[in-house]
């Protein structure tokens, strides 16, 4: 599935052989969530591991880290939320750097009143400034987990807990079952939780290696498809040596529709804008996006500026349409053939992705700290730009059929809505509108694919 998605596919009989394999795929109806996976990022996981650090007389005391092994996706405000069900009858006498959003009915104990005693519980994050003694190591950050390539320093999340009425020895526990992560809406699916060797911890000195008394891990896996989110940003075009601006495809992302749903958009002049902007509706985490035809929160322009003999140059600008979010720590994924060969890049972070072995077409870019990493709400600051420097390859580069503009753009993991191909711009000199050609046929149903996979 993922090979197919993949632009590399060159020659014809690659192709043809691709568009029946995907035919065939498309008539074999049952999309499932494990065949849903990112095709950018094949092996990206968030890896939950149960450290179970010491027994006690009822049940046992486990370390539970999220490892966030997804090269760019991450997980923003207002973070996760963990759940899962108890083999047994087990109850969560305490716990520190989290905390479960019910205490469930614990009228069966007396005196000593656990922390929960769902079947089903599920767990959060603590605030940042949580009072030191309700803390642990990778807690207490609101539910935010960042990208592994972005901040691995950052991209794991800790909470402790106390677990009684369960097994106090290894052969006697039994592993929670039923895993669900929201990050915050759908999208993950967790496998079963599985025994694998007890983690391994150095002291900061180096000097002395401790060990759990018994480790499990569950793997949690990301698919857009089960996400069932529209979609949240769309690309726009436009190119020196053609005065066309291709714009978003109107209603990428939802139409302004006033009449069903009032105020699904504001007007920048509105004073409308500045009762909701200060008032009430400041920290819902709902996207108030200015109105556009496309109603994306996020548009990625990318510009074909220059062209010198031996280089070619884009700048690309990520704005920022919603009146409700600061995007902090926000990347981009761009996919163009022409990666392999970046010279130079100004003013964004970048490393290349290469999600297949010999494919060196997707780099990642994200803001420098302290400098372009906050993305401002919609308004005057509310954008980020770059340039990128390209070394042409003379074999293959070409301003014809829209070869200079990106194959596919994802802003923080989301798939990007793309203009459609034949509205790319076209050199003057291109005569008449180019004839569908491989690779606008090629496009067009990769995205026609991509739209039916992602949000059918
Ligand atoms: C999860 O991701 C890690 C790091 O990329 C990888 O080593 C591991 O094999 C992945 N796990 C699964 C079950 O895919
Ligand atoms: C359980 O503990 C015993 C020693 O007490 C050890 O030999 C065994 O490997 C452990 N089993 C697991 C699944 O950790
Ligand atoms: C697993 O959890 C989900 C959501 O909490 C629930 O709908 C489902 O019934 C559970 N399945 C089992 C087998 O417990
Ligand atoms: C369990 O998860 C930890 C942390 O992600 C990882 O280092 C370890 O390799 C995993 N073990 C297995 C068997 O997947
Ligand atoms: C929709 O309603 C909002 C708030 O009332 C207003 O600011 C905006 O101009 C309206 N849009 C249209 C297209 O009528
Ligand atoms: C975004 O950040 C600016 C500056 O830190 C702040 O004034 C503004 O209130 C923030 N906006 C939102 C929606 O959080
Ligand atoms: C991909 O391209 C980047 C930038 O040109 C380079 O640093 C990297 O080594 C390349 N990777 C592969 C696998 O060719
Ligand atoms: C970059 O392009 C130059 C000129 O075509 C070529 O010599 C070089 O091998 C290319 N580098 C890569 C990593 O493809
Ligand atoms: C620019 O491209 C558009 C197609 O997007 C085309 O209709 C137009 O004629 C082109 N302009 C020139 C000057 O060639």
């Amino acid at each position: 599935m993922g090979f197919c998605f993949s632009p590399t596919i060159r020659s014809v009989s690659k192709f043809t052989s691709c568009t029946i394999l995907l035919v065939f795929l498309l008539s074999c109806t049952s999309f499932t969530a494990t065949e849903a996976y990112d095709a950018l990022d094949p092996n990206g996981n968030i890896t939950i591991k149960w450290d179970i650090m010491s027994w006690t007389p009822d049940g046992y005391v486990a370390v539970v880290t999220m490892f966030n092994f997804q090269q760019y996706r991450h997980i923003q405000a207002p973070g996760w939320s963990l759940g899962w069900t108890w083999a047994k009858k087990e109850v969560i006498w305490s716990m520190m750097g989290g905390q479960t959003t019910e205490q469930g009915d614990c009228s069966r104990f007396k005196g000593n009143v656990p922390h929960c005693c769902k079947k089903d519980p599920t767990v959060v994050d603590l605030l940042p400034g949580t009072p030191y003694n309700q803390q642990i190591a990778n807690c207490c950050k609101g539910g935010v987990i960042n990208s592994w390539v972005q901040d691995p320093a950052n991209a794991a999340s800790s909470f402790q807990i106390s677990v009684g009425a369960a097994g106090t020895t290894n052969k006697t526990v039994k592993l929670p079952k039923n895993f669900t992560l929201k990050a915050p809406g759908p999208g993950y699916t967790c496998g079963p939780a599985k025994i694998v060797k007890p983690t391994k911890f150095v002291t900061a000195d180096q000097r002395r290696v401790t060990q759990a008394l018994m480790t499990w891990n569950v793997t949690c896996t990301y698919s857009q498809f089960l996400s069932q989110k529209t979609p949240t940003c769309c690309v726009s075009l436009s190119s020196f040596y053609n005065d066309t601006i291709v714009s978003c495809p109107t209603c990428a992302c939802g139409c302004q529709n006033n009449a069903t749903q009032p105020g699904s958009c504001v007007e920048a002049d509105s004073p409308y804008l500045a009762s909701v902007v200060s008032g009430s509706g400041k920290n819902s985490y709902t996207p108030l996006v200015q109105c556009t035809k496309h109603m994306c929160p996020i548009r990625v322009h990318w510009h074909v500026k220059l062209n010198y003999k031996d280089y070619w140059r884009v700048k690309v600008t990520i704005t920022n349409f919603n009146y409700r979010m600061n995007y902090t720590q926000w990347n981009l994924v761009a996919q163009h053939p022409n990666f392999d060969n970046l010279t130079q890049l100004f003013s964004f972070n970048y490393k290349s992705l290469t999600p297949y072995a010999a494919i060196n077409d997707t780099a990642m870019l994200w803001g420098v700290k302290f400098y372009n990493d906050l993305l401002m709400e919609a308004g005057p600051l509310g954008n980020v730009q770059s340039e990128l420097l390209f070394q042409k390859d003379k074999s293959t580069f070409t301003f014809e059929k829209g070869w200079a503009f990106p194959r596919r753009i994802y802003f923080n993991g989301d798939n990007c809505v793309m203009p459609s191909p034949e509205d790319y711009p076209w050199l003057p000199n291109a005569g008449s509108h180019p004839d569908i050609s491989l690779l606008t046929l090629f496009m067009t149903i990769l995205s026609a694919m991509a739209f039916l996979y992602a949000y059918a």
